[in-house]
């Protein structure tokens, strides 16, 4: 995003993400997957996101495989977040029901589109299913997650979907560094995502904007608190799948993991799982001017030190 179009007129910067969304849409299957199959010779995150290095113990046959458990979380996480974050778009679409059609546009291409991704995300897990060993757990339930996420405040759900967004534009720019054992399937799943993720996290700011304009100081307070307990929840799905993975991984290698290091590979997993959904964006620049322009010193300061705790 460049300096001249934050400083558009809303009604413009809707009208944009409207006309990019139209540009660059895409096909699951005539775009993305393209009759192709997963190959196990292949990683399906990028270094920088799997943090391979952060499994020592490993060979680099068994980080690759890491690196495979972690594309198909990879499907599930997302699947899981763009169900709540397709319904709060819908919930925001009301607002301007009888306002600015173009923002009512954006946002019902905004939904389409999480609607898309959530069918991709559906596919490449069971494509991936197909090729990796069984016993692979994923145990959340995204409705319930959803339900849960939705009881907040819808600043403090803003926020978190704003973070979301702006990972998922990171991980792309991740995966596309020289790697020629990265799976051309997933660079195409990060390319394609990117490409309707980046309107969305536009839309993500200016409708976060929007609502906090209308509330008090202490709504405000309030919705801080409750970003910090989303991300508190977000962290704990984030433990309970990288310790599954970790199971699976010891389950599936072919060699027998004692505990010290069944402990240091799930402590790796958190590790990239944190790294990948949460401090990715937080880290963003993006983020941190958005989130900035509309909390206190001492609110900032409270984030940063709940995010600190998650290393
Ligand atoms: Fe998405
Ligand atoms: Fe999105």
């Amino acid at each position: 995003m460049t300096a001249v179009v934050d400083t558009l007129p809303e009604t413009e910067r809707y009208a944009r993400a409207v006309e990019s969304s139209k540009r660059v849409r895409w096909d699951i299957e005539k775009d993305v997957i393209r009759g192709r199959r997963f190959d196990t010779g292949h990683k399906f995150l990028p270094d920088g996101l799997s943090l391979a290095g952060a499994f020592a113990t490993l060979s680099p046959g068994e980080r690759r495989f890491v690196s495979q458990i972690q594309g198909r979380t990879y499907a599930k996480i997302f699947g899981l977040v763009e169900r709540f974050i397709n319904a709060k778009v819908l919930e925001l679409s009301h607002d301007h029901w009888f306002g600015d059609q173009t923002a009512l546009e954006a946002l019902v291409r905004f939904s389409d589109e999480e609607l898309k991704h959530q069918a991709l995300f559906r596919r490449i897990d069971a494509m991936i299913g197909d090729v990796l060993p069984s016993g692979y757990r994923f145990d959340v339930d995204a409705n319930a997650v959803a339900h849960a996420v939705l009881g907040k405040s819808t600043w403090a759900v803003l926020a978190l979907t704003l973070d979301i967004e702006l990972f998922t534009l990171l991980h792309y720019t991740q995966s596309i560094a020289a790697d020629a054992e990265l799976s051309e399937i997933f660079k195409d799943v990060f390319l394609y995502h990117w490409k309707e993720e980046s309107q969305h996290a536009i839309l993500d700011e200016l409708e976060l904007v929007r609502i906090d304009s209308g509330m008090t100081a202490d709504a405000r307070d309030r919705a801080v608190d409750e970003l910090i307990q989303l991300v508190a929840a977000v962290d704990g799905i984030l433990q309970a799948q990288a310790s599954a993975d970790a199971e699976y991984f010891a389950a599936t290698c072919g060699r027998p993991v004692d505990d010290a290091e069944a402990r240091a590979i799930g402590a790796a997993f958190l590790k990239a799982y944190r790294w990948q959904y949460i401090h990715s964006g937080v880290q963003h620049r993006r983020f941190g001017t958005v989130l900035g322009s509309l909390i206190t010193e001492a609110q900032a300061q409270r984030l940063k030190a709940a995010l600190a705790t998650l290393q």
